[in-house]
Protein backbone atom coordinates (compact mmCIF):
# COMPACT_ATOMS: atom_id res chain seq x y z
CA UNK A 1 0.00 0.00 0.00
CA UNK A 2 1.07 3.25 -0.61
CA UNK A 3 2.14 5.80 2.34
CA UNK A 4 0.87 9.30 2.80
CA UNK A 5 2.52 11.95 3.92
CA UNK A 6 1.81 11.38 8.04
CA UNK A 7 2.72 15.01 8.65
CA UNK A 8 -0.46 15.93 7.05
CA UNK A 9 -2.21 13.06 9.34
CA UNK A 10 -0.90 14.93 12.15
CA UNK A 11 -2.48 18.93 11.55
CA UNK A 12 -5.52 19.87 12.71
CA UNK A 13 -8.58 18.95 10.60
CA UNK A 14 -9.06 22.45 9.08
CA UNK A 15 -7.04 25.74 8.48
CA UNK A 16 -8.16 28.63 10.42
CA UNK A 17 -10.04 30.36 7.58
CA UNK A 18 -11.82 27.45 6.15
CA UNK A 19 -13.01 26.42 9.68
CA UNK A 20 -14.14 29.93 9.97
CA UNK A 21 -15.97 30.30 6.29
CA UNK A 22 -17.83 26.34 7.13
CA UNK A 23 -18.80 27.87 10.79
CA UNK A 24 -20.63 30.88 9.04
CA UNK A 25 -21.98 29.33 6.25
CA UNK A 26 -23.48 27.15 9.06
CA UNK A 27 -25.20 30.25 10.59
CA UNK A 28 -26.47 31.84 7.83
CA UNK A 29 -28.11 27.98 6.79
CA UNK A 30 -29.70 28.44 9.66
CA UNK A 31 -30.64 32.16 9.86
CA UNK A 32 -31.19 33.34 6.45
CA UNK A 33 -32.64 36.23 7.71
CA UNK A 34 -30.12 37.70 9.37
CA UNK A 35 -27.34 40.14 7.89
CA UNK A 36 -24.05 39.23 8.54
CA UNK A 37 -20.91 41.66 8.59
CA UNK A 38 -17.72 39.93 7.60
CA UNK A 39 -14.67 41.23 9.29
CA UNK A 40 -13.26 38.04 9.66
CA UNK A 41 -10.71 36.47 6.95
CA UNK A 42 -8.52 39.94 5.93
CA UNK A 43 -9.82 39.94 2.35
CA UNK A 44 -9.85 43.54 0.39
CA UNK A 45 -13.47 45.24 -0.58
CA UNK A 46 -12.85 47.78 -2.42
CA UNK A 47 -12.15 47.67 -6.28
CA UNK A 48 -8.95 47.57 -8.44
CA UNK A 49 -6.93 51.09 -8.70
CA UNK A 50 -8.38 52.50 -12.17
CA UNK A 51 -4.60 52.37 -13.11
CA UNK A 52 -3.99 48.89 -12.46
CA UNK A 53 -7.18 47.98 -14.27
CA UNK A 54 -6.46 50.14 -17.54
CA UNK A 55 -3.09 48.26 -17.61
CA UNK A 56 -4.25 44.33 -17.56
CA UNK A 57 -6.94 45.09 -20.06
CA UNK A 58 -3.79 47.13 -22.49
CA UNK A 59 -2.27 43.42 -21.57
CA UNK A 60 -4.85 41.61 -22.11
CA UNK A 61 -5.45 43.26 -25.82
CA UNK A 62 -1.81 42.42 -26.46
CA UNK A 63 -2.62 38.90 -25.52
CA UNK A 64 -4.86 38.95 -28.26
CA UNK A 65 -2.30 40.09 -30.96
CA UNK A 66 -0.23 37.34 -32.20
CA UNK A 67 3.10 40.09 -32.09
CA UNK A 68 2.42 41.05 -28.81
CA UNK A 69 1.32 37.61 -27.25
CA UNK A 70 3.23 36.34 -24.64
CA UNK A 71 3.75 32.37 -23.77
CA UNK A 72 5.81 31.34 -20.70
CA UNK A 73 7.02 34.25 -18.95
CA UNK A 74 10.34 34.07 -16.70
CA UNK A 75 9.17 32.17 -13.51
CA UNK A 76 11.04 34.93 -11.47
CA UNK A 77 8.89 37.64 -12.76
CA UNK A 78 9.02 39.93 -15.85
CA UNK A 79 11.94 42.32 -15.68
CA UNK A 80 9.61 45.55 -15.72
CA UNK A 81 7.98 44.55 -12.79
CA UNK A 82 11.28 43.29 -10.56
CA UNK A 83 13.01 46.84 -11.43
CA UNK A 84 9.86 48.22 -10.38
CA UNK A 85 9.81 46.65 -7.52
CA UNK A 86 13.60 47.46 -6.56
CA UNK A 87 13.04 51.35 -7.68
CA UNK A 88 9.84 51.96 -5.51
CA UNK A 89 9.69 49.62 -2.45
CA UNK A 90 13.73 49.58 -2.30
CA UNK A 91 16.25 52.33 -3.91
CA UNK A 92 13.12 55.10 -2.78
CA UNK A 93 14.04 54.10 0.81
CA UNK A 94 17.95 53.67 0.48
CA UNK A 95 18.16 50.60 0.48
CA UNK A 96 20.33 48.68 -2.31
CA UNK A 97 18.32 45.28 -4.12
CA UNK A 98 18.82 44.20 -7.31
CA UNK A 99 16.47 42.67 -9.67
CA UNK A 100 17.72 39.63 -9.55
CA UNK A 101 17.12 39.52 -5.75
CA UNK A 102 13.33 39.54 -6.61
CA UNK A 103 11.01 36.54 -7.19
CA UNK A 104 7.67 37.72 -8.06
CA UNK A 105 4.98 35.45 -7.05
CA UNK A 106 1.09 34.40 -6.44
CA UNK A 107 1.37 35.74 -3.20
CA UNK A 108 2.72 35.54 0.57
CA UNK A 109 0.89 32.98 1.76
CA UNK A 110 2.58 30.66 -0.94
CA UNK A 111 6.14 32.04 -0.99
CA UNK A 112 6.04 31.71 2.82
CA UNK A 113 4.50 28.08 3.00
CA UNK A 114 6.90 26.89 0.29
CA UNK A 115 9.96 28.95 1.59
CA UNK A 116 10.18 25.42 3.69
CA UNK A 117 11.44 23.59 0.77
CA UNK A 118 14.81 25.00 0.87
CA UNK A 119 15.46 24.74 4.73
CA UNK A 120 16.70 21.01 6.26
CA UNK A 121 14.08 19.70 8.23
CA UNK A 122 16.04 19.67 11.27
CA UNK A 123 16.15 22.57 12.02
CA UNK A 124 14.59 24.67 14.65
CA UNK A 125 11.39 27.24 13.63
CA UNK A 126 10.53 29.75 16.18
CA UNK A 127 7.18 31.51 15.34
CA UNK A 128 5.15 34.14 17.34
CA UNK A 129 1.66 33.16 19.35
CA UNK A 130 -0.35 33.86 18.26
CA UNK A 131 1.17 33.66 14.90
CA UNK A 132 -0.52 33.52 10.72
CA UNK A 133 -1.27 29.78 10.81
CA UNK A 134 0.69 29.26 7.35
CA UNK A 135 4.39 29.23 9.45
CA UNK A 136 2.83 26.88 11.38
CA UNK A 137 0.77 24.37 9.27
CA UNK A 138 3.49 24.35 6.60
CA UNK A 139 6.31 23.05 9.12
CA UNK A 140 4.37 20.88 10.47
CA UNK A 141 3.74 19.12 6.67
CA UNK A 142 7.11 19.62 6.47
CA UNK A 143 7.97 17.31 9.50
CA UNK A 144 9.80 20.46 11.34
CA UNK A 145 7.34 21.19 14.17
CA UNK A 146 6.72 17.29 15.59
CA UNK A 147 3.39 16.75 17.39
CA UNK A 148 0.93 18.41 18.55
CA UNK A 149 0.37 18.78 21.51
CA UNK A 150 -2.89 18.95 24.36
CA UNK A 151 -2.30 22.20 24.72
CA UNK A 152 -2.50 23.10 20.93
CA UNK A 153 1.35 23.41 20.71
CA UNK A 154 3.74 21.74 18.28
CA UNK A 155 6.53 20.19 20.17
CA UNK A 156 9.39 21.04 18.08
CA UNK A 157 8.44 24.10 17.36
CA UNK A 158 9.54 27.54 19.75
CA UNK A 159 7.20 29.85 20.32
CA UNK A 160 7.17 33.51 21.37
CA UNK A 161 4.49 34.43 23.03
CA UNK A 162 3.08 37.97 22.02
CA UNK A 163 1.18 39.44 24.81
CA UNK A 164 -0.23 42.44 26.62
CA UNK A 165 2.78 41.94 29.05
CA UNK A 166 5.58 42.05 26.13
CA UNK A 167 3.64 44.55 24.15
CA UNK A 168 2.78 42.26 22.13
CA UNK A 169 6.80 41.91 20.83
CA UNK A 170 8.23 38.63 20.80
CA UNK A 171 11.33 38.35 23.25
CA UNK A 172 14.70 36.31 21.86
CA UNK A 173 14.18 32.68 22.39
CA UNK A 174 15.82 30.67 25.31
CA UNK A 175 16.68 27.89 23.25
CA UNK A 176 18.61 28.70 19.73
CA UNK A 177 16.16 28.82 16.79
CA UNK A 178 17.61 28.46 13.34
CA UNK A 179 14.66 29.93 11.45
CA UNK A 180 12.58 32.99 12.40
CA UNK A 181 9.49 33.70 11.40
CA UNK A 182 9.02 37.58 12.25
CA UNK A 183 5.58 39.87 10.65
CA UNK A 184 5.39 43.49 10.71
CA UNK A 185 3.16 45.13 10.71
CA UNK A 186 1.96 41.89 12.52
CA UNK A 187 -0.99 39.66 11.83
CA UNK A 188 -2.80 39.01 13.89
CA UNK A 189 -1.83 41.41 16.92
CA UNK A 190 -1.37 44.76 14.60
CA UNK A 191 1.55 45.17 16.82
CA UNK A 192 4.48 46.77 14.74
CA UNK A 193 8.43 47.06 15.66
CA UNK A 194 10.83 49.48 16.01
CA UNK A 195 14.16 49.93 13.72
CA UNK A 196 15.97 49.25 17.16
CA UNK A 197 13.82 45.97 18.13
CA UNK A 198 14.35 44.85 14.31
CA UNK A 199 18.11 45.44 14.87
CA UNK A 200 18.11 43.20 17.44
CA UNK A 201 17.30 40.76 15.88
CA UNK A 202 18.64 40.66 12.95
CA UNK A 203 21.78 40.68 15.47
CA UNK A 204 20.72 37.38 17.30
CA UNK A 205 20.29 35.70 13.87
CA UNK A 206 23.93 37.12 12.82
CA UNK A 207 25.51 35.58 15.74
CA UNK A 208 23.47 32.64 15.84
CA UNK A 209 23.63 31.22 12.04
CA UNK A 210 19.79 31.54 11.78
CA UNK A 211 17.45 33.11 8.98
CA UNK A 212 15.01 35.64 9.60
CA UNK A 213 11.60 35.25 7.21
CA UNK A 214 10.59 38.42 7.35
CA UNK A 215 6.64 38.83 6.41
CA UNK A 216 6.07 42.39 5.57
CA UNK A 217 2.77 42.31 3.82
CA UNK A 218 1.18 44.85 5.59
CA UNK A 219 4.34 47.53 5.67
CA UNK A 220 2.03 49.96 3.40
CA UNK A 221 -0.33 50.30 6.50
CA UNK A 222 2.49 52.22 8.66
CA UNK A 223 1.84 55.63 9.89
CA UNK A 224 4.47 56.16 12.33
CA UNK A 225 8.36 56.13 12.06
CA UNK A 226 9.36 52.40 11.85
CA UNK A 227 10.64 50.31 9.72
CA UNK A 228 9.24 49.28 6.08
CA UNK A 229 11.54 46.64 5.55
CA UNK A 230 13.83 44.71 7.33
CA UNK A 231 16.85 45.25 4.85
CA UNK A 232 17.02 48.74 6.22
CA UNK A 233 18.66 47.15 9.15
CA UNK A 234 22.04 46.69 9.01
CA UNK A 235 23.66 42.84 8.60
CA UNK A 236 19.93 41.80 7.12
CA UNK A 237 21.21 40.83 3.68
CA UNK A 238 23.76 38.23 5.38
CA UNK A 239 20.36 36.64 7.46
CA UNK A 240 16.68 37.66 6.02
CA UNK A 241 14.63 37.03 3.37
CA UNK A 242 11.54 39.40 3.20
CA UNK A 243 7.95 38.69 1.40
CA UNK A 244 6.09 41.33 0.31
CA UNK A 245 2.56 41.28 -1.24
CA UNK A 246 -0.13 43.57 -3.75
CA UNK A 247 -2.89 41.68 -2.07
CA UNK A 248 -3.49 44.23 0.83
CA UNK A 249 -1.73 46.95 -0.56
CA UNK A 250 -3.45 47.32 -3.86
CA UNK A 251 -6.28 44.91 -3.82
CA UNK A 252 -4.86 41.89 -5.46
CA UNK A 253 -6.55 39.03 -2.68
CA UNK A 254 -8.05 37.80 -5.89
CA UNK A 255 -5.99 39.10 -8.78
CA UNK A 256 -2.95 37.46 -7.40
CA UNK A 257 0.40 38.95 -6.52
CA UNK A 258 3.82 39.41 -4.33
CA UNK A 259 7.24 38.93 -4.31
CA UNK A 260 9.94 37.31 -1.93
CA UNK A 261 13.65 39.15 -1.76
CA UNK A 262 16.00 36.68 -1.55
CA UNK A 263 19.60 38.40 -1.27
CA UNK A 264 22.64 37.34 -3.32
CA UNK A 265 24.36 38.26 -0.08
CA UNK A 266 22.60 35.31 2.43
CA UNK A 267 24.52 31.97 1.84
CA UNK A 268 24.83 29.15 4.01
CA UNK A 269 27.80 27.45 4.33
CA UNK A 270 28.75 28.77 0.48
CA UNK A 271 25.38 27.92 -0.70
CA UNK A 272 23.56 30.67 -2.04
CA UNK A 273 19.75 30.61 -1.14
CA UNK A 274 19.11 32.90 -3.93
CA UNK A 275 20.54 30.33 -5.85
CA UNK A 276 18.02 27.23 -3.84
CA UNK A 277 15.24 29.53 -4.51
CA UNK A 278 15.97 30.05 -8.02
CA UNK A 279 16.29 26.43 -8.60
CA UNK A 280 12.82 25.56 -6.59
CA UNK A 281 10.80 28.46 -8.64
CA UNK A 282 11.94 27.37 -11.93
CA UNK A 283 11.46 23.50 -10.92
CA UNK A 284 8.16 24.16 -9.15
CA UNK A 285 6.23 27.67 -10.54
CA UNK A 286 5.52 28.74 -13.75
CA UNK A 287 5.31 32.54 -12.74
CA UNK A 288 2.58 35.13 -12.66
CA UNK A 289 0.57 35.67 -15.46
CA UNK A 290 1.57 38.62 -17.68
CA UNK A 291 -1.73 40.32 -17.72
CA UNK A 292 -1.68 40.20 -13.31
CA UNK A 293 2.19 41.73 -13.58
CA UNK A 294 1.44 44.35 -15.71
CA UNK A 295 -1.25 45.07 -13.15
CA UNK A 296 1.04 44.89 -9.96
CA UNK A 297 3.66 47.68 -12.54
CA UNK A 298 1.17 49.79 -12.45
CA UNK A 299 0.54 50.42 -8.83
CA UNK A 300 3.95 52.03 -8.95
CA UNK A 301 2.32 55.20 -11.41
CA UNK A 302 1.27 57.92 -10.17
CA UNK A 303 -1.67 57.97 -11.09
CA UNK A 304 -1.43 54.03 -9.20
CA UNK A 305 -0.14 55.15 -6.42
CA UNK A 306 -2.41 58.11 -5.35
CA UNK A 307 -5.21 55.46 -6.01
CA UNK A 308 -4.11 53.15 -3.57
CA UNK A 309 -2.74 55.33 -1.17
CA UNK A 310 -6.44 56.71 -1.26
CA UNK A 311 -7.65 53.00 -0.58
CA UNK A 312 -5.12 52.10 2.41
CA UNK A 313 -6.32 55.47 3.96
CA UNK A 314 -9.95 54.10 3.60
CA UNK A 315 -9.26 50.97 5.41
CA UNK A 316 -6.92 52.76 7.65
CA UNK A 317 -9.62 55.24 8.71
CA UNK A 318 -12.12 52.31 9.09
CA UNK A 319 -9.91 50.61 11.73
CA UNK A 320 -9.73 54.16 13.45
CA UNK A 321 -13.52 53.94 13.45
CA UNK A 322 -13.28 49.98 14.68
CA UNK A 323 -10.49 50.61 17.26
CA UNK A 324 -12.01 53.83 18.92
CA UNK A 325 -15.63 52.42 18.72
CA UNK A 326 -14.90 49.61 20.89
CA UNK A 327 -12.51 51.35 23.34
CA UNK A 328 -15.42 53.74 23.90
CA UNK A 329 -17.32 51.11 24.51
CA UNK A 330 -15.41 49.70 27.46
CA UNK A 331 -13.21 46.87 25.17
CA UNK A 332 -9.24 46.63 25.35
CA UNK A 333 -8.05 47.36 22.09
CA UNK A 334 -4.94 47.13 20.50
CA UNK A 335 -3.12 47.69 16.69
CA UNK A 336 -4.94 49.44 13.69
CA UNK A 337 -2.36 51.84 13.77
CA UNK A 338 0.29 50.77 11.37
CA UNK A 339 -2.00 47.41 10.42
CA UNK A 340 -5.47 46.75 9.35
CA UNK A 341 -6.15 44.15 11.94
CA UNK A 342 -7.74 45.80 15.76
CA UNK A 343 -6.58 42.77 18.81
CA UNK A 344 -9.35 42.82 21.53
CA UNK A 345 -9.37 41.36 24.38
CA UNK A 346 -13.15 39.58 24.67
CA UNK A 347 -15.34 40.48 26.95
CA UNK A 348 -16.19 39.04 30.49
CA UNK A 349 -13.43 36.00 29.88
CA UNK A 350 -15.22 34.75 27.51
CA UNK A 351 -12.72 32.36 25.33
CA UNK A 352 -11.89 33.32 21.86
CA UNK A 353 -14.30 31.05 20.30
CA UNK A 354 -17.27 31.50 23.04
CA UNK A 355 -16.89 34.97 21.86
CA UNK A 356 -17.05 34.65 18.20
CA UNK A 357 -20.39 32.57 18.91
CA UNK A 358 -21.67 35.59 20.79
CA UNK A 359 -21.07 37.76 18.22
CA UNK A 360 -22.70 36.17 15.44
CA UNK A 361 -25.57 35.23 17.28
CA UNK A 362 -25.94 38.69 19.34
CA UNK A 363 -24.49 40.81 16.70
CA UNK A 364 -24.07 39.13 13.25
CA UNK A 365 -20.52 39.99 13.05
CA UNK A 366 -18.08 37.75 12.15
CA UNK A 367 -14.43 38.27 13.40
CA UNK A 368 -11.46 35.74 14.00
CA UNK A 369 -10.89 34.03 17.59
CA UNK A 370 -7.25 35.18 18.90
CA UNK A 371 -6.48 31.51 19.52
CA UNK A 372 -6.86 30.45 16.10
CA UNK A 373 -3.61 32.20 15.54
CA UNK A 374 -1.68 29.98 18.83
CA UNK A 375 -2.64 29.36 22.53
CA UNK A 376 -1.36 32.97 23.54
CA UNK A 377 -4.09 34.07 21.39
CA UNK A 378 -6.88 32.69 23.44
CA UNK A 379 -9.09 35.57 25.10
CA UNK A 380 -8.84 37.61 21.92
CA UNK A 381 -10.35 38.67 18.60
CA UNK A 382 -9.02 40.02 15.77
CA UNK A 383 -11.12 42.35 13.46
CA UNK A 384 -10.63 43.44 10.35
CA UNK A 385 -10.66 47.08 8.69
CA UNK A 386 -10.89 45.50 5.14
CA UNK A 387 -14.85 45.90 5.04
CA UNK A 388 -16.68 49.07 3.91
CA UNK A 389 -16.90 52.26 6.25
CA UNK A 390 -20.50 51.21 6.19
CA UNK A 391 -20.19 48.13 7.23
CA UNK A 392 -17.32 48.92 9.91
CA UNK A 393 -19.77 51.89 11.59
CA UNK A 394 -22.59 49.28 11.90
CA UNK A 395 -20.68 46.36 12.95
CA UNK A 396 -19.01 48.75 15.99
CA UNK A 397 -23.29 49.83 16.40
CA UNK A 398 -24.04 46.23 16.85
CA UNK A 399 -21.21 45.29 19.28
CA UNK A 400 -22.07 47.98 21.34
CA UNK A 401 -25.68 47.44 21.59
CA UNK A 402 -25.11 43.63 22.15
CA UNK A 403 -22.39 43.61 25.09
C1 LIG B 1 -5.77 36.87 7.23
O1 LIG B 1 -6.96 37.08 7.39
O2 LIG B 1 -5.00 36.61 8.15
C2 LIG B 1 -5.25 36.92 5.83
O3 LIG B 1 -6.22 37.31 4.95
C3 LIG B 1 -4.79 35.64 5.40
C4 LIG B 1 -4.00 35.70 4.16
O4 LIG B 1 -3.56 36.75 3.69
O5 LIG B 1 -3.77 34.61 3.65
Amino acid sequence: MFQVNENFVKLPQSYLFSDIAKRVAAYTQANPDKSIIRLGIGDVTRPLAPAVVEAMKKACDEMGVEATFRGYGPEQGYDFLREAIVTHDYRARGIDISADEIFVSDGAKSDTGNIGDIFGKDNVVAVCDPVYPVYVDTNAMAGRAGNLTAEGKWDNLVYMPCTEENGFAPAIPAKKADMIYLCFPNNPTGASITYEGLQKWVDYALANGSVILYDSAYEAFITEDIPHSIFEIDGAKQCAIEFRSFSKTAGFTGTRCGYTVVPKELTCNGVSLNALWNRRQTTKFNGVPYIVQRGAEAVYSPEGQAQIQETIAYYLHNAKVIREGLAAAGFTVYGGVNAPYIWLKTPHCLTSWAFFDELINKAGVVGTPGSGFGPSGEGYFRLTSFGSYENSVAAIERIKAAF
